[in-house]
């Protein structure tokens, strides 16, 4: 069955594109069959990208990237930012590349598979709309892959749906030793702020 976390979707690409606006500037993303929310602008990004705090300087993940709303704004609000775009599907990748590259900040947006980014690379914040739909083992094991690549300071910001557990992934979060508050709550959707605490 073809998904859109698939690595290569087998639907043949049918593109489009979306327009939304965050912070009064107006953004229009390409788009295509195969990536997640290709239609519009998912509704927990949009939440995220109205809660989340904005980084000035520093080097952020955007964890799931997609076609890169999240990538395309934090590059684009920010000259000192530079985002590294992951994703396991190869068709967002290309699209967020190219989305990068039509708003001029393609010199600050690293899109790579997750196996691609350096293991040196640490992150000064990380921003996700997680994948809840691979499973919550799967969904844990990227959690716990990518959080312990926060700098000391770092903070990641995620938003989950209500209805697809966001309680529970602060829950467990805690029980794995990570602070996770639950810094806003709008539309069904929880903003979750996740650092290494004490
Ligand atoms: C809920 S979508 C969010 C996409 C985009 N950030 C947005 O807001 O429109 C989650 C994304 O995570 C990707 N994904 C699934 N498993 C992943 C993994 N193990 N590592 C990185 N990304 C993954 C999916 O392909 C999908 O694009």
């Amino acid at each position: 069955m073809d998904h859109y976390f698939s690595d290569a979707p087998g639907t043949p690409e049918k593109r489009s594109s979306i327009e939304f606006t965050v912070n009064d500037t107006g953004y229009r993303l390409a788009t295509s069959s195969g990536v997640f929310s290709a239609g519009r602008l998912d509704a927990g990004t949009a939440v995220l990208l109205r809660k989340a705090p904005r980084p000035r300087r520093g080097v952020y993940l955007d964890l799931g990237c997609g076609y890169g709303p999240i990538t395309c704004v934090l590059a684009s609000e920010a000259p000192d930012v530079t985002v590294y775009a992951v994703d396991v599907n190869s068709r967002a990748l290309a699209l967020v590349q190219e989305n990068a590259l039509a708003l001029g900040v393609s010199d600050r947006v690293i899109a790579a598979k997750p196996e691609d980014v350096p293991a040196d690379v640490v992150f000064d914040g990380i921003f996700s709309n997680p994948a809840i739909r691979i499973g919550k083992q799967a969904l844990h094991e990227m959690l716990l892959t990518w959080l312990p690549r926060l700098g000391p300071d770092g903070e990641a910001w995620l938003v989950v749906a209500k209805h697809l557990g966001g309680d529970s992934l602060r829950d467990w979060l805690v029980g794995q030793g990570w602070a996770a508050e639950k810094e806003a709550s709008q539309k069904g959707y929880r903003i979750l702020r996740v650092g290494r605490g004490e």
